[in-house]
């Protein structure tokens, strides 16, 4: 392994992945997602969500939560924190109570002070608010803004800054990278919450992408700097780019190594964006077979942990 060494020299904080918790009696999976010169970063994929830390209102649980912490505690890696106030993996005490605008912040405000004093001292980022816009870039109708409108946002922010005051803060969401409408609505959400007197450190660009139709390494510059203009970190949290169909032909690999490079390039373009995680490392665990129909092999490894192109691509720009 050489990602993170060759992310940090070349000024990157890290380079990461998401670490699946089901399979760690993996022992290839687990050597690989240890060596930190290939991974200076992890994050878990599941375990820190409402669902697993907060199954049933005020009974907090971390036995899944736990275990990436604990691999990133022993290995000396970077952790980043997923997720506090999102609308998925939220148990439905949460998605079907039903609340005041006073229960529902006291909700939320204990949710995060609990979760995030278990960890404290250990995750560098948490991503605070996940998702809060839909596919067509209005603001999702969850519980939380069905209830309280975008002050769920602001409220998350300053329970989390309460918290753990040394943890950045992220805002998180995918389709960030195209600049679009979404785009336009996130820097909406951070005036919002600058607005509230709350804080936030960072917006987080998923960066689950598609092969063949990632944008140009200088249009993503373009997005990501929408937010460092606004004095805030980026980073790609969760980037992974699929091929919409398989197998992948040879020529089908090679875009989606330039697609990786074009991602990670642009993330050395800004400054301020500090590092690039993605979701899994190979093509044998990925969310995306189940997620989108007929898709997937969208990570640098195969699922034989053979490195593919977009490793070769990702090493050569950094
Ligand atoms: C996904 C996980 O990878 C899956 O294992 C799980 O079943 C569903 O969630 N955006 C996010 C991540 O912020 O938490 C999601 O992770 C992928 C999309």
């Amino acid at each position: 392994g050489q990602l993170n060494t060759l992310a940090v020299r070349a000024g990157l904080k890290y380079f990461g992945t998401a670490v699946d918790e089901s399979k760690q009696s993996d022992s290839q999976y687990v050597s690989l997602l240890s060596t930190t010169t290939e991974f200076g970063q992890v994050v878990p994929e599941n375990g820190q969500k409402w669902a697993y830390t907060e199954p049933s209102q005020n009974s907090f649980s971390y036995t899944q939560g736990d275990i990436v912490p604990n691999i990133a505690s022993k290995n000396g890696q970077i952790l980043r924190c997923h997720t506090l106030t999102w609308h998925s993996q939220l148990p439905s005490w949460v998605s079907s109570g039903s609340w005041t605008k006073a229960t529902l912040t006291a909700v939320i405000q204990t949710h995060i002070s609990n979760v995030m004093k278990h960890y404290l001292g250990q995750c560098y980022h948490w991503d605070v608010v996940n998702e809060a816009v839909d596919d067509s870039a209005v603001y999702r109708t969850s519980v939380f803004y069905n209830v309280l409108g975008t002050d769920f946002i602001p409220i998350s922010f300053t329970a989390a800054r309460a918290a753990d005051p040394n943890a950045k803060l992220f805002y998180n969401d995918y389709n960030l990278e195209y600049n679009g409408a979404k785009t336009d609505k996130t820097v909406e959400i951070v005036n919002l919450i600058k607005a509230a007197g709350a804080p936030i450190d960072g917006v987080g660009f998923q960066g689950h992408l598609i092969v063949g139709s990632t944008p140009s390494r200088s249009s993503l510059s373009t997005a990501l700097r929408r937010f460092t203009a606004l004095g805030l970190e980026v980073a790609y949290t969760e980037l992974d780019i699929r091929h919409s169909s398989l197998p992948a032909s040879s020529s089908a690999l090679v875009t989606q190594g330039n697609d990786y490079a074009n991602v990670v390039g642009s993330c050395l373009d800004v400054t301020g964006c500090v590092g690039v995680t993605v979701w899994g490392f190979t093509d044998k665990y990925s969310w995306i077979p189940s997620t989108f129909n007929g898709a997937g092999d969208a990570l640098i490894y195969d699922a034989n942990f053979n490195k593919k192109p977009a490793w070769t691509s990702v090493s050569s720009v950094l």
